[in-house]
């Protein structure tokens, strides 16, 4: 969205700016501390304030975790329609807070508007060493991919906010979306990973075309091996799915050659549009041995779903 700015006069301190697409900005404060800034907010995705409060916490770290930082402090965001109960604004804050708390990050305060439906989120500092930040820039030939949650969130929030959801699925979700992706980051950075993103918004396939073109890489996704949550593709056959999704899949479209074989509910999966999702990690072979031993030690389920070619005709493969 800041693609339209007149580039700015460049400042060497700047280490990720907006041009790569990357999760959060990256500014050496020191030659051994870079900060690292982002701000996220949401719409409800499930109808308990305080699950939503934890999740628009989660959400919001994640861009922190995604660049390999560890987050330290926040402030809030939110809008809240004028004369709606106040018990639901203070579950979410309570939410949102205990979130926080878990992850070791201090708010420091935050800005609150009036508005016609529910926002919630945080601006988060973090910092890390300006040597190992990673971005989406840092993708190779050879590297393999890994993905640390299954896909499904969107198509299974359009499932509850049409009564179609069952509890145990709710369950599920919403613990999926208030896991922290810090055990994640913290596996890839001692790994040295290559390159990273989280999947949120533009889903599966929209993020890793920004690695792909941040590293000048094709990426191939091989779909049989997605982890996907149970229910999501009986619902995306039943054309239960986001508004997002369909812009997603059209945006990726011309980046993409799929495999005839990639069934229609696969293909809407990648395209899904996940709130508070995995992280997407690129890194070589032999790390990836030690990064998923890694990632099982901390118990996070993780899979290795594509691999990384050299730039071909297109950015993206989908093979069944
Ligand atoms: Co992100
Ligand atoms: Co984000
Ligand atoms: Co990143």
């Amino acid at each position: 969205m800041l693609g339209g700015l007149p580039a700015p006069k460049r400042n060497r301190n700047v280490l990720v700016g907006p041009e790569t697409w990357d999760d959060a900005g990256v500014y050496r404060v020191a030659p051994n501390l870079a900060l690292v800034q982002t701000v996220d907010f949401i719409t409800p995705v499930v109808n308990d304030p305080y699950e939503y409060g934890r999740i628009a916490a989660t959400n919001s770290l994640s861009d922190v975790y995604a660049m390999g930082g560890k987050p330290i402090t926040a402030l809030s965001v939110v809008g809240f329609p004028e004369g709606a109960d106040l018990t639901i604004l203070r579950e979410m804050i309570r939410g949102g807070a205990e979130t926080l708390r878990r992850a070791g990050v201090v708010l420091l305060g935050g800005h609150s508007v009036r508005d016609r439906e529910i926002k919630f989120g945080f601006a988060v500092t973090g910092h890390l060493h300006p040597k190992r930040v990673i971005t989406n820039r840092g993708a190779r030939k050879g590297d393999l991919l890994v993905l640390t949650k299954p896909l499904g969130t969107g198509v299974l929030a359009t499932a509850l906010k049409r009564r179609l959801l069952d509890d145990a699925t709710l369950r599920v979700i919403t613990r999926q979306m208030t896991t922290l992706n810090r055990d994640a980051a913290e596996a890839m950075q001692a790994a040295r990973a290559s390159a990273a993103t989280d999947v949120t918004g533009f889903g599966l396939l929209g993020h890793a075309l920004n690695i792909a073109r941040g590293s000048r890489v094709t990426i191939r996704v091989w779909s049989g091996a997605v982890p996907i949550l149970p229910g999501v593709l009986d619902f995306a056959a039943r054309g239960v799915v986001p508004g997002g999704l369909s812009a997603n899949a059209a945006y990726v479209e011309p980046e993409t050659r799929y495999d005839d074989a990639v069934p229609a509910p696969v293909r809407a999966a990648l395209a899904d549009p996940q709130t508070s999702g995995g992280l997407l990690i690129a890194a070589a072979p032999p790390r990836v041995k030690d990064l998923m031993a890694r990632l099982a030690r901390a118990r996070v389920k993780a899979a290795v779903i594509g691999e990384v070619l050299a730039r071909g005709p297109r950015p993206l493969e989908v093979t069944a």
